[in-house]
């Protein structure tokens, strides 16, 4: 099939955005300042593209809003090489990105460390670019966007006071020469960011996925959704393969199982917009938490759909919390509305919860988790030939939410699995 890599960015650069409560659009901010020291210091077009994606991508290795927290707080940060390492490790298994990877894996290594890595020219340089945007966004976020035009000289003498050492000195004087305008800090506010940020239509390249390569691409995506929280640790790539399984016990064919595969590993993308506080809070969630809760299938959605040819997808992600009555969220659908594939996210999205332990109870017993998925089936909610299905199933079902498929056995199990 065929994607639209600037659209794929954008929406992994979506996802990424969404953690970090107060200091959201970091890496929007950053693509936005190291394209223009890219510009100023006279990169081609070929490398400011490959520069600006991995700058909105840089930090795809954090998700848990702590983490981001240390990143955004403090100049130099004696654990930042693990999201380096764990960011460069997740755009390498997917094709169309692994060229941006050894720009991520060193985008928090001091210039002067730098020299003494073997490394192509253009990543050692893309690589200290991010750095430096990085770090200028993490000081400005220290004294508030909006203080921005006043303590801009304070910010560009520290900044300065690292060239040579932190960052390549062309670099840092492209900074120093841009950042004397009130244009460049203005340019980063909310208000205007989206407009700046938008890739260059000579920077959108169609890409072929193999569609492996899709389901690898939304490994990446479920890798940072996961991480966010311990308690919900895998639980994309279990739902992914419970979806998968079923898909297939329902005989539908090899490419729409694959198909729902990916809409398992996306559909809970807008947890990352959720405060840990909720996702881990040991008490029923209140009325206004839950209302908050709602919004996560939503984001799902508006993240997605941007993407071209994944509009199949993007709906049966988005309807995992809707349900047969028309009782569900975000948008109501009933049952004249759900297909088969929505029906069965819906389906394996309670299994793996239920069956996984949670921070309000400890996981459940397979029965356990069949009686209420059957209770919600005879109150009108869930399809009742998946449940049956699971019932039939139910052993194999219980096995694969925990531990994943085994690669043999499982049909739809992915050589791509990490
Ligand atoms: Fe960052
Ligand atoms: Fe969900
Ligand atoms: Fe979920």
């Amino acid at each position: 099939m065929r994607l639209d890599l600037g659209q794929l960015v954008s929406a992994l650069a979506r996802t990424i955005d969404l953690v970090g409560i107060d200091e959201v659009h970091h890496g929007r901010r950053v693509a936005y300042m190291a394209d223009i020291f890219a510009a100023r210091l006279g990169l081609s077009v070929d490398q400011r593209a490959q520069l600006y994606r991995a700058a909105l991508l840089h930090d795809c290795g954090v998700s848990s809003t702590e983490v981001h927290r240390s990143l955004v707080s403090e100049l130099d940060w004696q654990d930042s090489e693990l999201h380096c390492r764990i960011g460069a490790e997740r755009l390498a298994s997917f094709a169309p990105l692994a060229p941006l990877a050894a720009t991520v894996r060193w985008h928090h290594t001091r210039w002067q460390l730098l020299q003494t890595i073997d490394l192509d020219e253009g990543d050692r340089l893309r690589a200290n670019l991010v750095f430096l945007a990085d770090r200028i966004d993490a000081l400005q976020a220290q004294r508030g966007l909006s203080a921005n035009l006043l303590g801009k000289e304070e910010l560009q003498r520290t900044i300065a006071s690292y060239s040579g050492s932190y960052f390549f000195p062309e670099a840092v004087e492209a900074f120093l020469a841009v950042s004397g305008g009130e244009a460049f800090w203005i340019g980063m506010e909310p208000h205007f960011l989206e407009e700046n940020v938008l890739l260059p239509p000579d920077w959108q390249e169609e890409t072929v996925v193999e569609e492996n390569g899709l389901v690898a691409m939304a490994g990446i995506f479920a890798d940072v959704v996961d991480a966010k929280s311990p308690y919900t640790a895998e639980h994309s790539r279990r739902v992914a393969d419970v979806a998968a399984y079923l898909a297939e016990r329902c005989g539908l064919a090899p490419e729409t199982c694959r198909r729902v595969r990916v809409a398992g590993l996306l559909h809970d993308l807008g947890k990352l917009q959720i405060p840990d506080a909720i996702l881990e809070s040991p008490q029923p969630l209140d009325a206004v938490e839950a209302a908050t809760m709602r919004h996560h299938s939503y984001v799902t959605y508006s993240i997605l759909r941007h993407i071209d040819g994944l509009e199949d997808i993007t709906r049966w992600a988005c309807e995992h919390h809707e349900r047969l009555d028309g009782g569900g969220y975000p948008f109501r659908r009933g049952a004249a509305a759900l297909c088969l594939e929505s029906r069965i996210v819906m389906v394996a999205d309670i299994f793996q919860a239920l069956a996984q332990n949670r921070p309000y109870r400890d996981s459940l017993p397979p029965q356990a988790v069949l009686g209420i998925l059957r209770d919600e089936q005879q109150g009108g909610r869930l399809d009742g030939s998946l449940v049956d299905l699971v019932e039939r199933e139910l052993a194999s079902c219980y096995r694969i939410a925990l531990e994943g498929p085994r690669q043999e056995t499982d049909a739809g199990a992915e050589e791509v699995r990490r």
